[in-house]
């Protein structure tokens, strides 16, 4: 019996008023956009949600990955409307506004590193991974870029190549672009890779005179919450500077203290060339960027990046207050507090459930794999999403991910509280039941 403070279901999920928006979603919206819950919310604050019913859950999800500071959080939301009252829009290019450079700074000043850094913004994750990939070109004066397996970096025609999920992401999308090349990655529960390995696999594909730059999630998200060996970054820095190409770390689900270090590369000691950055940035408002060594981010010819709505004054004011919160109220402590408590609870999950076969994460960054059998370790992908699903209709939101949809991720608010974790999770093992029996 789940002892409910947070969460309240009072109604067949949807509940009527939602029911009426899904009808007209059906009618209006074009079909590829599926969506997850099945409520439309009302509102929202912190790491809880309430739908059009009054049905409440708590949001494992925040909102894939944006939410850090919470939804809502107080000083972007005054930050917000004193902007509305000033000005929406000019582009930047057009008539400069001093939150722009503002967040630049702030952005640059987190980079850990001698620098100098240089910054700026662009409106999506796909965004800030295809302009890493112009200046990283534009700098070495190169094509060809090299990127992993498990690799998620959006949905554009180059990032979408990038990416390594054929279904949906790329399902009757062709053809691709050029000059991508994918290399083996060390997923530590599945598959041995050594630093030979993918040096050896990079010398196959193209010749490393020709790369312009290699693109990793320091932490892999959409394909599968991966953690790489403490080996991994430090010898793919090794790789570009023997071989002159530009290391860009996409943290776009990792960064902005999702992990516990405001970047997820701080954990492996290493200096990135470029890092992309977006989701969490800007708590909810479109917003992307890319920061990182200025003699290369300065390389592109002038005007030859940017864009019309890149680093709105909007986001970049939710930005500035974004970083300031993880600054002043301590949210990377947060992350690793969030982390371990989720961490141990999904541990106690796999002591009680076989289908759990990995438990793993970095900071706040944590998932679960499953499987049908622990010793062949195939993939659970069904019994997954049953999972996530009755969870969904118990009152919490958990998304999932990975190759063969076979984990249960978490992105949360490191705001929620214990008290929420507990509740979220308590339904979470409740749906466990239910599913296994
Ligand atoms: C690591 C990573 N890169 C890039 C993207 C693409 O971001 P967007 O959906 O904002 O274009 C995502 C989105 O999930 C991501 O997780």
């Amino acid at each position: 019996m789940i002892n409910r403070r947070f969460t309240r279901i009072e109604t067949a999920l949807p509940g009527p008023k939602s029911a009426a928006v899904f009808a007209e979603k059906e009618k209006y919206v074009a079909s590829p956009l599926a969506t997850y819950a099945p409520f439309i919310i009302k509102e929202s604050q912190g790491a809880i949600v309430e739908d059009l019913d009054g049905n409440r859950f708590v949001d494992f999800s925040g909102g894939w990955g944006c939410l850090n500071v919470g939804q809502r959080h107080e000083r972007v939301v005054a930050a917000l409307h004193d902007q509305v009252d000033h000005f929406l829009h000019t582009d930047f290019t057009a008539v400069p506004y001093a939150p722009f450079a503002e967040l630049a700074r702030l952005l640059c000043e987190h980079v850990p590193g001698a620098g100098p850094y240089k910054a700026t913004f662009f409106n999506s994750g796909a965004e800030a991974v295809e302009n890493a990939v112009k200046i990283a070109r534009a700098y070495t004066k190169r094509n060809a870029v090299l990127v992993f397996e498990n690799a998620f970096h959006g949905r554009t025609l180059l990032t979408m190549t990038m990416t390594h999920k054929a279904m949906p992401y790329k399902a009757g999308f062709g053809p691709f672009a050029s000059d991508v090349y994918r290399l083996p990655y060390p997923y530590t529960y599945r598959k041995d890779v050594s630093a030979d390995d993918i040096e050896q696999a990079l010398l196959a594909l193209v010749d490393p005179s020709d790369v312009a730059v290699m693109v990793v999630e320091p932490v892999i998200g959409e394909g599968g919450f991966l953690v790489p060996p403490a080996w991994f970054l430090p010898a793919m820095r090794k790789l570009a500077d023997k071989y002159g190409f530009v290391l860009a770390l996409d943290e776009v689900q990792s960064g902005i203290g999702r992990t516990g270090k405001f970047f997820a590369y701080e954990h492996f000691g290493i200096e990135p060339d470029l890092i992309c950055v977006a989701k969490s940035l800007a708590a909810g408002l479109p917003l992307s960027g890319v920061v990182g060594k200025a003699e290369i981010m300065d390389a592109p010819v002038s005007s030859g990046i940017g864009g019309t709505y890149v680093g709105n004054p909007l986001a970049c004011r939710a930005g500035i207050e974004v970083i300031k919160a993880i600054d002043e109220e301590d949210l990377l402590a947060r992350a690793d507090h969030v982390g371990e408590h989720i961490k141990a609870r999904f541990n106690a999950l796999k002591d009680r459930f076989e289908v759990v076969g990995d438990v793993r994460g970095l900071g706040a960054m944590v998932g679960m794999e499953l499987v049908k059998d622990r010793a062949t370790k195939e993939p659970a992908g069904e019994i997954t999403s049953q999972i996530a699903n009755a969870a969904l209709r118990d009152g919490a939101i958990f998304p999932t991910a990975g190759l063969r949809g076979n984990v249960l991720r978490v992105l949360v608010s490191l705001v929620i509280t214990d008290e929420q974790i507990d509740e979220g999770m308590d339904i979470l093992e409740g749906a466990f039941e239910k599913v296994l029996g």
